[in-house]
């Protein structure tokens, strides 16, 4: 059985341990750039075998929230670049998480104030996060307009660069694309928001025909060994559903087998919620064993709500890597408490979103606290 702290690989990058830092949302990038204490939060926690950055915008048009950090500007690059080398210097591994909103993203934050971007013109019931005067506000998102088909070559070509930015300047070890939690790539999979009658709407296959050409194009770009891909199969977050995921999923995961992507990372259940919905049921199992069965061979990750406990049962079970989220805010050093069975600092809830140093960068370690 593969055992949580041990060595293992994921793709082309060699990870010290089977635990992942899933990607969190910190909101702390004023004018979409990583800051110095950026770069300490995650040098902090580089002794997880795996960090997968918070979500990080691939253009001004995939920002959907105050303060959230990009990687289309050179600003943006040299501040990552930090990032990378600080977590190398602990000898841990990085990768970003590219990020298109699509229609979770409000008038204020587009490029001269349009209109998201979406699938189809359905206005998504979740809200969004503005920053004013440093004050986080949580805002309805706005009406999108439909993306044009002769738009979406444009979104591939901006995936592209921003992963092959990421790898040449910015120094990660790969990229992560954010498939997940009702984002653009999201949006397209699923009927509740994609309504199109075009090539890229109606059956699976047009459904999921951008979240394969972009990463396709990634791939090509820096490679399977260095591309993940996040999904969430059944999640509720940002307002979006599908009639049938298990027939989409299982075939969007054939389609990646032949990619040599590096991982599959699965939320189960509701993103930060249940592991189960009663009324969305699904089986992990059998996803995992169509990708296998169709040749996949890229390391399995899965998230959400997982315990030391659960963990080992799912490495058990036949994962490869396990993501914590919520643990790594407070927990610098998860892996080590992991280990020792706790004890794990508790979160402070008013300091998640926003701010500075405080809940961020100032949370101990077992050695600090002793
Ligand atoms: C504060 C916060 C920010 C998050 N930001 C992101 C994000 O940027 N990208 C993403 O895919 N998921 C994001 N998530 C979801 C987490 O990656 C993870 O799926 C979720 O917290 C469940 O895992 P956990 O039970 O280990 O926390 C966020 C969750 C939280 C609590």
């Amino acid at each position: 059985m593969p055992r949580l702290f041990e060595p293992t690989t994921a793709g082309q990058i060699q990870l010290s341990n089977r635990v992942v830092m899933a990607p969190l949302t910190r909101n702390r990038a004023p004018n979409a750039v990583p800051t110095a204490l950026t770069t300490t939060y995650y040098q902090q926690r580089a002794s997880a075998g795996l960090l997968i950055t918070e979500a990080t915008a691939i253009s001004h048009q995939g920002q959907g929230y105050s303060d959230v950090p990009g990687l289309y500007g050179t600003d943006q690059l040299d501040a990552w670049k930090h990032v990378t080398d600080a977590v190398h210097a602990e000898g841990g591994k990085i990768v970003v998480q590219l990020w298109h909103v699509g229609r979770v993203s409000h008038t204020e934050l587009q490029p001269e104030g349009g209109k998201p971007v979406a699938p189809s013109a359905i206005t998504a019931k979740t809200k969004t996060v503005l920053i004013k005067d440093g004050v986080p506000t949580f805002v309805d998102t706005s009406e999108p307009r439909a993306l044009k088909a002769e738009e979406l070559p444009g979104i591939v070509h901006s995936y592209t660069v921003a992963a092959r930015n990421a790898v040449d300047t910015a120094g990660f070890d790969g990229v992560e694309i954010h498939g997940a939690n009702g984002y653009l790539l999201d949006q397209f999979l699923k009927t509740g928001s994609n309504q199109r009658t075009d090539d890229y709407g109606g059956s699976i296959e047009n459904r999921a025909r951008l979240l394969l050409e972009v990463t396709r194009s990634i791939v090509d770009a820096i490679g399977g060994g260095k591309t993940g891909i996040r999904l969430s199969p059944v999640t509720p977050a940002n307002d979006v559903h599908d009639a049938d995921p298990q027939p989409l999923f299982t075939y969007v995961v054939k389609q990646l087998a032949s990619l040599n992507l590096a991982y599959i990372h699965i939320i189960e259940g509701a993103t930060g919620g249940p592991r189960e919905i009663a009324e969305r049921p699904f089986d992990y199992a059998a996803l995992r064993a169509a990708y296998r069965e169709a040749g996949g061979k890229g390391a399995w990750m899965v998230n959400n709500g997982y315990d030391l406990a659960l963990a080992r049962d799912a490495l058990q079970d036949g994962a490869d890597l396990v993501a914590f989220g919520k643990p790594f805010i407070s927990n610098p050093d998860l892996v080590a408490r992991l280990q020792q069975g706790g004890p794990f600092n508790t979160t402070d809830k008013n300091t998640i979103y926003g701010g500075g140093a405080e809940g961020y960068t100032d949370y101990l370690t077992l050695g600090a606290q002793s």
